[in-house]
């Protein structure tokens, strides 16, 4: 993988514009992920200031799958506002198998601008980086993205059971998947 070109950024859609984290966005992602709302069924808890300033940080060299981070963190821009974000990390770098996660503001929701954000970065998963599988993992509860993986393609393989010990209770996990031969 290491002798694929580099992903050209920014990506663009219809309405969006995907491109790599700057620092200056832990203010506006502070005010997605500090929200109950969106945090509700996210593994962190809502963010602190402090939190945004970290994981921002963390992302800005979340570059490509072929840098040393193996991964791709995209801001979701839409009419020139970050309203979210598309994490895409190989999980087994030798065979092409990666893990996908989607954050959208819900003021921004029910628009169909997470299935825009997160259909070109599966398509950049597969038609340049010949990924072989992408995963996406969820809360059984969490509706809005299961049906946002079904809406893409992605198959639903596996509901575990009280898999994982989240924000003081056992919850339940989806996993979504769709393989480069799906498409
Ligand atoms: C999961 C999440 C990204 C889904 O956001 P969303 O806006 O509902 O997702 P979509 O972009 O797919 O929008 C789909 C909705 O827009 C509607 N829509 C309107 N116009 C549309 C269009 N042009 N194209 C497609 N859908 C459109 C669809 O009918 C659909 O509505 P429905 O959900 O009632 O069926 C969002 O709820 C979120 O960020 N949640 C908090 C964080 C989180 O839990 N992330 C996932 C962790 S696994």
């Amino acid at each position: 993988m290491s002798h694929r070109a580099p992903v050209l950024l920014p990506l663009t859609t219809d309405r969006l514009t995907l491109r790599a984290h700057e620092s200056d966005d832990a203010g506006r992602l502070h005010g997605i992920y500090s929200q109950p709302e969106v945090a509700r069924y996210l593994l962190d808890e809502p963010w602190t200031e402090a939190d945004a300033t970290r994981h921002v940080s963390e992302r800005l060299a979340k570059t490509g799958l072929d840098d040393e981070s193996h991964a791709l963190a995209l801001v979701i821009e839409h009419e020139g506002t970050p309203v979210g974000d598309v994490l895409l990390w190989l999980t087994d770098t030798e065979h092409r198998i990666a893990e996908i996660g989607w954050v959208l503001d819900p003021a921004h929701g029910g628009q169909g601008l997470a299935r825009e954000a997160v259909g070109e970065v599966l398509r950049i998963a597969f038609e340049h980086y010949r990924l072989h599988r992408v995963t996406a993992q969820m809360d059984a509860r969490n509706d809005a993205s299961a049906r946002l993986a079904a809406a893409l393609g992605m198959r639903q393989e596996a509901h575990f059971r009280q898999d994982w010990w989240n924000k003081g209770e056992w919850t339940d996990t989806l996993v979504f998947a769709l393989l480069f031969g799906d498409r």
